[in-house]
């Protein structure tokens, strides 16, 4: 067997499987809570924010992430909270793309800081960035996130878009009465200016009795975007999500659906999270977790790590309530802490 060969054999020895015989290599790391907006469905304010000390440093999130990656973890999303807003972020971006085996490292950011820092996260390792923008209109942005940053976001659109830290996905989550006006404005964006949206439907993650009466569903955006053209499936986007995406004819946007609500995709789900304080979250909406952080500070070798690992992505349901139409699991933990 040539070497080749044999790197290729150890790769497919070391994938990680669930109970449900789905692969898993897709770690989503929540590096904070702290965030810089406070958005209505995710109200970061009303929480206790975690203390310093009860995040995972840099270099325990360096250890976790070589021992997945030693076990068929190969991408990397971080996310938060914000994930710029925790100090030298882009040193542990450096520290993820040092790790043999990780080869998409992505961030779901809000794009607020993002014209200070893509270059340097660019030149760090950073792959591409996906971006939440819910309105496009100054004073709409003002209502929801609860500060007047339209103008920064829009900056760090283009920062990114010219640091190369693509392709970049702006994820818009319509709600009914807010901003589902603008889902049209959102899809014009694909066609003038090449934005690569992503419509996500409202979960009710942390709404109390599971409200969904604002949720806007795809069948109904795709019924508003229609009078622009017909759209055609689209497959040349990278990612590892569970978007399906689209085209409208001639242009060089893309529309995508993120469905969790009216289609769940529970089936192809590839992910094992990290909550901002250490613990392995097989499902963002199951509320199981392994602490992984105690071990991390208690000596844990290489091998009791794996064990953790193994046992957070045994524990991988085979779908969330919410695909079942049950209610949501997750009162325990609010998103930010979670990750997206
Ligand atoms: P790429 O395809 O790799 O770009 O990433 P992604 O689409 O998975 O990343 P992103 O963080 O932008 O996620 C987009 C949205 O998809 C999230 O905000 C969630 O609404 C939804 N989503 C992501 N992961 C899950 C998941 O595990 N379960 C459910 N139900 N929804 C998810
Ligand atoms: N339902 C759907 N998407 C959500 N996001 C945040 N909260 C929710 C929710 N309750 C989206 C944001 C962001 C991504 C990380 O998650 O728009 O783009």
């Amino acid at each position: 067997m040539s070497k080749i060969q044999q790197s290729q054999e150890n790769r497919i020895k070391q994938a990680l499987y669930d109970s449900w015989h789905r692969q898993v290599n897709y770690l989503r790391i929540s590096v904070t809570d702290h965030c810089n907006l406070n958005c209505i469905y995710c109200s970061v304010s009303s929480m206790l924010p975690l203390k310093h000390e009860d995040i995972l440093s840099y270099e325990e999130i360096e250890t976790l992430v070589s021992v997945a990656a030693d076990m068929g973890i190969n991408k990397v999303r971080l996310t938060g909270g914000e994930p710029l807003m925790r100090p030298q972020f882009t040193t542990l971006v450096r520290m993820i793309a040092g790790i043999d085996g990780i080869d998409d490292i992505s961030m779901t950011s809000n794009g607020i800081l993002l014209a200070r820092y893509a270059e340097e996260l660019k030149a760090a390792g950073l792959k591409r960035v996906n971006i939440s923008l819910d309105t496009l209109q100054a004073d709409r942005f003002k209502r929801i996130t609860g500060h007047d940053r339209l103008k920064d976001v829009l900056a760090g659109i283009e920062a990114a878009d010219r640091a190369g830290l693509n392709p970049i996905k702006i994820n818009m989550v319509p709600l009914k009465g807010i901003n589902d006006d603008e889902i049209i404005d959102f899809a014009r964006k694909t066609i003038e200016e090449g934005w690569n949206v992503r419509y996500i439907e409202f979960m009710p993650i942390g709404i109390p009795n599971g409200d969904v009466s604002g949720m806007v569903t795809t069948a109904e955006i795709k019924e508003q975007i229609q009078s622009l053209g017909e759209l055609e499936p689209y497959s040349g986007l990278t990612g590892n999500g569970p978007a399906r995406y689209y085209q409208f004819p001639k242009t060089k946007g893309t529309i995508g659906f993120i469905t969790p609500m009216t289609e769940h995709f529970c089936h192809s789900c590839n992910r094992l999270r990290v909550t901002s304080d250490g613990n392995l979250r097989p499902c963002l909406l199951a509320r199981e977790e392994i602490n992984v952080k105690d071990a991390l500070r208690s000596g844990a070798d290489t091998d009791d790590l794996k064990e953790l690992i193994q046992k957070a992505v045994n524990i991988k349901r085979e779908q969330h309530n919410l695909a079942g139409r049950l209610a949501p699991d997750t009162d325990d933990r609010p998103m930010c802490q979670i990750g997206g």
